[in-house]
């Protein structure tokens, strides 16, 4: 059997049509299939590899790390100076209240660290969240998805969840003094990149203030400069009582992080002692690629032509197949008339050679998310194959 054969017989498959390109090298804005074809990465293994495939400063650290020490213990226990050194540096680049780091090996874990922090913390057990929000597919973070065809599935969830509509005014009176945290992404991704009003986000913010909810922040998908600035909350003016970080943070590598202040963390140390666990979370190699990533992110202030590269990308995707196009950054919704549309445009585009998806929650929009290091040339490249895609299959 070849490759695609073992891979269809040995690796679990979420979907009966898997993509089952195999790719042996990925360097930068591109990956090469192994028939040597090169093809442009406009999605970033979903919003993962900011700063480009297998960037060299991040490939150094994990070798100079890995011949230091791998694993040594559970979370918690040894000074690691990898795991201090990166909650230093996140740290210094937050609010002051958000000063305490505890890293996990995925954003669902994340999330699931945070939803228990928030009824620790606050002594209550009810959590909202929002209508088409993607958090995670642990059973924690699957029962906050805003999506009832998935969590019917998987019934029984969590207990206690309120779904509420995204971006309402009105939806914000069902917050109340019962509430132990509210979660929501910044800007949602799944959704097809909706991106909320800032009075709304300020509306939320002070609602939770004023019924000492706490707010949680999801920013695995829009964080670490996808959507022009370091952090999407800095755009909304509030600052969340807990982040969430997941997918760039760990430069290429399986990392997230639930980031809340000191004194809060503390409810997790003690009845019971050890009040959330992790074997990998924080893992030494791993710390080390994320702090390399996001040196190279700020050193090489890949964050400040964001906001220009989006505009490029919104200048030229302009074609009646074109229904709309939602943005903040570099996280690109494109909308088509239909799924089945933009399948074809989708489809297209990866014969051509450049690799884009959909949105779990608005098939009908094709995703552009690239490595943040994408320049005007590849711009221009992967909107004239999108247009032309459009002109042919549409
Ligand atoms: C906004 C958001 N939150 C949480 C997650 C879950 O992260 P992970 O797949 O690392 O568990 C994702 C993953 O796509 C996401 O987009």
């Amino acid at each position: 059997m070849n490759n695609r054969q073992l891979f269809l017989r040995h690796v679990a498959q979420l979907s009966d049509a898997p993509l089952g390109l195999e790719i042996v090298k990925a360097s930068g804005m591109y990956m090469w299939d192994a028939d040597g074809k090169q093809i442009l990465d406009l999605i970033a293994g979903i919003s993962v590899c900011n700063v480009g495939h297998s960037h060299p400063a991040v490939v150094q650290a994990i070798k100079d790390q890995a011949e230091q020490y791998m694993h040594l213990l559970v979370y918690g226990e040894l000074v690691q100076s990898p795991q201090v050194a990166f909650a230093t540096l996140l740290t210094q680049h937050l609010p002051a209240s958000l000063d305490c780091v505890y890293f996990t090996n995925s954003g669902s874990e994340a999330v699931e660290g945070a939803m228990k922090l928030a009824k620790r913390y606050t002594g209550k057990t009810e959590i909202i969240a929002f209508n088409n929000s993607y958090h995670g597919s642990t059973q924690g973070a699957m029962s906050i998805m805003g999506d009832e065809g998935w969590r019917n599935a998987y019934r029984p969830l969590l207990p206690d969840i309120q779904h509420l509509e995204y971006n309402s005014f009105e939806s914000l009176d069902s917050i109340t003094s019962r509430t132990a945290c509210v979660v929501a992404e910044t800007v949602q991704a799944e959704a097809g990149v909706r991106v909320p009003q800032k009075e709304w986000l300020q509306a939320l913010r002070a609602k939770c203030t004023a019924t000492g909810t706490l707010l949680v922040l999801d920013e695995i998908q829009c964080g670490l400069g996808r959507n022009g600035t370091l952090w999407a909350f800095e755009q909304f003016g509030i600052i969340p009582d807990i982040l969430l970080l997941g997918k760039a943070l760990g430069g290429g590598m399986p990392m997230g992080a639930f980031i809340a202040n000191r004194e809060m963390m503390w409810v997790l140390t003690n009845n019971p002692v050890l009040g959330h666990m992790t074997t990998f979370g924080g893992h030494p190699v791993i710390c080390a690629a994320g702090m390399a990533g996001f040196k190279v992110l700020l050193e090489q202030d890949l964050i400040s032509s964001v906001k220009a590269k989006e505009q490029l990308f919104l200048k030229y995707l302009q074609h009646p197949a074109i229904r709309a196009v939602r943005s903040l950054g570099l996280m690109i919704a494109v909308e088509m008339e239909s799924f089945a549309v933009n399948k074809k445009v989708i489809d297209y585009c990866i014969d051509k050679g450049m690799l884009t998806d959909w949105f779990l929650f608005a098939p009908e929009c094709l995703r552009i998310a690239p490595p943040l290091i994408i320049n005007e040339e590849e711009i221009k490249q992967a909107c004239d194959m999108i247009l032309e895609a459009a002109r042919t299959v549409a």
